[in-house]
């Protein structure tokens, strides 16, 4: 499955722009993350490919919609999409791992980086939203680490979910806001941030 695909696929199942840009978002976040961790394990590299990082950021949330009336569901219409488009079982398990009601243990650096990303990308939103020009460009790392303290702001990002950066991949919280809020201001004109 190539990236187009994924993006197309994505466009089709997801009618809510903010959940579009919420799939973007985190598709930055894991290609930077990717990167990232490729670098510290650089004898790991078949774990490390990028455009599969970003096509389960893109797609974690994509059946959203589709089961809104059974949200326990959630990711399993993505992977019956997927699997006639033969994704991967890295992207189909990458995108199961990111909801924990589905897939409780998370078994790669992949599946490790979406549960964090997927909360972080929330919070980072939200930390553009109450800025007085609504802008990634005057979103700072410590406004948002401040903010990630701050448990009645966007209690929706879930701060544990976020933690795993540091339990399960060895990246201090600071790094990791670091690493995501580059990403997301790299593609702020598509985030409309
Ligand atoms: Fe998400």
């Amino acid at each position: 499955m190539t990236r187009n695909e994924a993006h197309n696929l994505m466009i089709q199942m997801l009618k809510s722009k903010n959940l579009q840009k919420h799939g973007l978002a985190v598709e930055a976040i894991m290609r930077a993350l990717c990167k990232y961790l490729q670098n510290v394990h650089d004898r790991e590299q078949n774990e490390f490919d990028e455009e599969e990082w970003g096509i389960v950021g893109l797609l974690h949330d994509a059946d959203y919609e589709l089961v809104e009336k059974d949200p326990t569901r959630h990711t399993l219409v993505t992977e019956e999409k997927l699997r006639p488009l033969g994704a991967s079982e890295r992207i189909i398990n990458g995108i199961k791992a990111h909801h924990d009601g589905i897939k409780a243990s998370r078994d790669n650096y992949l599946e490790k980086a979406v549960y964090a990303a997927d909360d972080m990308s929330g919070l980072i939103t939200a930390v553009a939203l109450v800025r007085p020009d609504k802008k990634l460009s005057s979103v700072t790392v410590d406004s948002v680490v401040k903010k990630f303290h701050q448990k009645s702001f966007a209690s929706g990002a879930k701060r544990e979910q976020i933690l795993a950066c540091e339990r399960e991949l060895d990246i201090p919280l600071e790094e990791f806001v670091g690493i995501a809020l580059k990403a997301m201001q790299g593609i702020s004109d598509q985030l409309g941030l």
